[in-house]
């Protein structure tokens, strides 16, 4: 082969990984109508979870109650996320798609955190909430939502929730992954097992290390 050929050959591959990547960038496709995951304990673990026999497949599969009723909003931040992923659903395994119940009581708030895997799009059922994410260039982008309202969230990109409204807000949120992954700023990086080490929270916050000590203090598990 000639160099001229060795080039094309080098490229095209190079374009062919490329556009892999993109393909696989959500949840896979459906080889088959259904996976009910076996979220039972000592099942075989692989990219997701192994189908349950079909034979004992029932509807009530395919049914999840967990986001009937409110989530307790009795806590530090005032809000309460009620998770419907696969984990909870097993019917959702393989389906691409998942959500959440989120109640925020007057003042509260859905921290700042992302969804690795998923992109978010939010319908508010009650209330009147800010909702927010920052883009990867530091730009913050918000809208104040209305009972009704649509508001969607780009993969990945950190976001939140607050409810500016003087009722309970209620909002429903759905993602296109079984499984989108959160990660919550605040825990993340304040509460995370083993602890980040202090001096690394303390350079990258411009905090002394005491003042670690004490945001810490509120998200490890005493
Ligand atoms: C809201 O942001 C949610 O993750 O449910
Ligand atoms: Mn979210």
């Amino acid at each position: 082969m000639n160099s001229k050929a060795e080039k094309a050959v080098i490229n095209g591959l190079l374009w062919l990984s490329l556009l892999t990547a993109m393909v696989i960038a959500s949840d896979p496709d459906l080889l088959q109508d259904f996976c009910v995951a076996d979220v039972s304990k000592g099942a075989v673990k692989v990219n997701g979870f192994v189908c349950k026999d079909p034979k004992k497949v029932k509807p009530s599969d395919f049914l999840f109650k967990g986001l009937r009723k409110p989530g307790l909003t009795n806590n530090t931040f005032s809000g309460k996320v009620t998770s419907g992923n696969v984990q909870s659903f097993p019917g959702l395994n393989t389906l691409g798609i998942s959500m959440n119940r989120v109640d925020l009581a007057p003042g509260g708030i859905n921290p700042p955190h992302t969804h690795p895997r998923a992109t978010e799009i939010v319908y508010l059922m009650k209330g009147t909430i800010l909702a927010a994410f920052i883009g990867t260039d530091n730009v913050f982008y918000s809208q104040k939502m209305k009972k009704g309202d649509v508001f969607v969230i780009p993969r990945g990109l950190v976001h939140f929730q607050q409810n500016i409204g003087s009722s309970n807000a209620v909002a429903i949120t759905a993602f296109n992954s079984q499984l989108p992954g959160a990660q919550v700023l605040p825990l993340t990086l304040f509460g995370s097992s083993p602890a980040i080490p202090e001096e690394v929270l303390a350079k990258a916050f411009q905090i002394s290390k005491k003042e670690v000590k004490e945001i810490s203090s509120k998200f490890t598990p005493s």
